[in-house]
């Protein structure tokens, strides 16, 4: 067990570790460095929201079950993981990829996929309660005073409306589920998470990167559709923070009154010698978050944004809006 430190819970977040053993830049060691300095800063819990590999392949999973197991973590009160696109469909890897990349997804047995990346990390989910017998998303599992919940965003292949397989949704199933579950054990929990892979983050016109047409393919293709119905569950369940991955950029954000932690710029930032790793700070029902920086052997620390304005008492929540 880790030491104590000065939160009742320290949870580190991160995402879009995209291991890939089988090319040269695989990001084995990012994520070692990564697992230590969590250990370091003496995290309790660690929230992985998805895209733990980046092609889907059997050996990275081996690879990632093994390297969670060595350092401890392959455990329900260590680890919680999420599903992400690339952990079933994989990803684009080679210039004929483009070509061969929608018949592959086609051929792809979704449920299948589903099922073995809950199989490699099957001890994570050894403490959960489920709604359905046939599922492990949602999942609900209680650390403490804290519930976590974990969602399934991936939607099957579709010729016309998921064509790069990347777009995402919450099916009426699993909504139906989460409620269920935040039904049955919100009133115990102080505080209440959600783990998603699909980021919720409005997409801003990037004047540094000069390929517009690219950018509005990447925000069409990178969609989760049906966002209301969710901002009103979490709304009516006063979900603290939603925790998520997908696009790669590392931040904290409001969306209709609801705080939102994307941490998919773990690895996959901006600067490609950077890793960011965000840490959730819960005392009783506060929650501070801090990302910390590595980059060439110096680590910066920073209060999220709105951590920031919160620690200071002068934030005016916006009122949701639907
Ligand atoms: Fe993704």
């Amino acid at each position: 067990m880790p030491q104590k430190n000065e939160y009742s819970m320290k949870i580190a977040h991160i995402s879009d570790l995209h291991l890939n053993t089988f090319y040269s830049n695989s990001y084995f060691n990012e994520i070692k460095i990564i697992l230590k300095y969590i250990l370091s800063q003496k995290a309790d819990h660690i929230a992985i929201t998805g895209d733990l590999t980046d092609n889907a392949a059997e050996k990275d999973f081996e690879i990632l079950r093994n390297l969670f197991n060595g350092f401890g973590l392959m455990n329900s009160e260590r680890l919680s993981v999420v599903i992400g696109n690339h952990d079933i469909f994989g990803g684009v890897q080679t210039a004929e990829d483009i070509l061969s990349f929608p018949g592959k997804c086609m051929d792809t047995d979704y449920s299948a996929k589903v099922k073995r990346f809950t199989d490699y990390f099957r001890e994570t989910f050894s403490k959960c309660v489920f709604k359905n017998d046939e599922s492990y998303f949602p999942f609900a599992k209680i650390l403490d005073d804290v519930l976590l919940t974990g969602l399934n965003s991936i939607i099957p292949y579709s010729k016309l409306t998921n064509p790069f397989a990347s777009n995402g949704e919450i099916s009426l199933d699993q909504f139906n589920s989460l409620n269920s579950l935040l039904d049955d054990f919100s009133e115990f929990c102080k505080t209440k998470l959600v783990l998603v892979h699909h980021h919720f983050e409005k997409f801003k016109p990037d004047s540094s990167r000069s390929n517009s047409l690219f950018q509005n393919i990447e925000k069409q293709t990178m969609k989760l559709r049906k966002k209301k119905r969710l901002y009103e569950l979490f709304d009516k369940h006063k979900i603290d923070l939603v925790l998520h991955g997908h696009y790669h950029n590392s931040a904290e954000y409001m969306r209709k009154g609801i705080r939102f932690l994307n941490a998919g710029a773990t690895i996959k930032g901006r600067n490609l010698n950077e890793i960011n790793i965000n840490f959730v700070n819960i005392e009783e029902n506060k929650i501070k978050i801090d990302i910390h920086k590595l980059e060439n052997n110096t680590i910066k620390i920073k209060p999220a944004f709105l951590s920031d304005l919160l620690a200071q008492n002068e934030i005016k929540w916006p009122q949701p809006k639907f």
